[in-house]
């Protein structure tokens, strides 16, 4: 810390005091400066100070790469595999790979937490990575009566119900579907838990 640094805080104090009545707090308060980026001083302030606190809906959701991280593959026998969705908002694995030998494949949701349905529902869907975003938005559309899937979306090659926790649910689909050109994605379509639950689900070579 310097008298520089002292003074910079002091003018931030003084911006956001002047800028508004609607926060009075002072700098300490990481919201005021997240609410009120009006000033280079004030957005660099609370960086150094604190990491911003997780924000889910803030992660860029570009992809299974990101997603699936540091998540285990689905354990795949007999062309099926089952994945676990918690109360935690997290699917247990983060990819799914598909023998080649396989003409169908089953997937199968169990949800190992105890919240219902309207709450912390899961699902799984399935598209191309490309029409995920678009197939999630036109499902938060389509509410919650049609299980946030838009119903007849020809771009959801397979979606299992939405289920709460103690449920589990499965669905069928042909292994072609799935070998159109990639890449493909897994998610969950409730509200809120794209940017979390989603992985690559594709067919081996
Ligand atoms: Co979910």
């Amino acid at each position: 810390m310097s008298i520089k640094s002292a003074t910079l805080t002091a003018a931030c104090l003084l911006a956001l005091a002047a800028c508004g009545g609607e926060s009075p707090p002072p700098a300490e308060d990481t919201a005021a400066p997240a609410a009120t980026p009006t000033g280079p001083d004030a957005a660099e302030a609370p960086a150094a100070s604190a990491p911003a606190p997780a924000a889910p809906a803030a992660e860029p959701p570009t992809g299974p790469a990101s997603a699936g991280g540091d998540k285990p593959a689905a354990v795949v026998t007999d062309c099926a595999t089952t994945i676990e969705g918690t109360d935690g908002m997290q699917f247990s694995v983060g990819s799914i790979a598909i023998p080649a030998s396989c003409t169908e494949f089953t997937i199968t949701l169990n949800h190992i937490g105890q919240m219902p349905e309207a709450a912390m529902g899961h699902n799984v869907v399935v598209t191309a990575t490309s029409d995920m975003q678009a197939v999630a938005a036109d499902g938060l559309g389509a509410g919650a009566e049609s299980e946030y899937v838009k119903p007849d979306d020809e771009r959801v090659i397979a979606h299992t119900e939405m289920i709460g926790g103690g449920e589990t649910t499965s669905v069928t689909f042909p292994v072609s579907d799935l070998q159109g050109g990639g890449p493909y994605s897994f998610f969950c379509s409730f509200p809120g838990h794209l940017a979390l639950m989603q992985g690559s689900i594709e067919v081996e070579q």
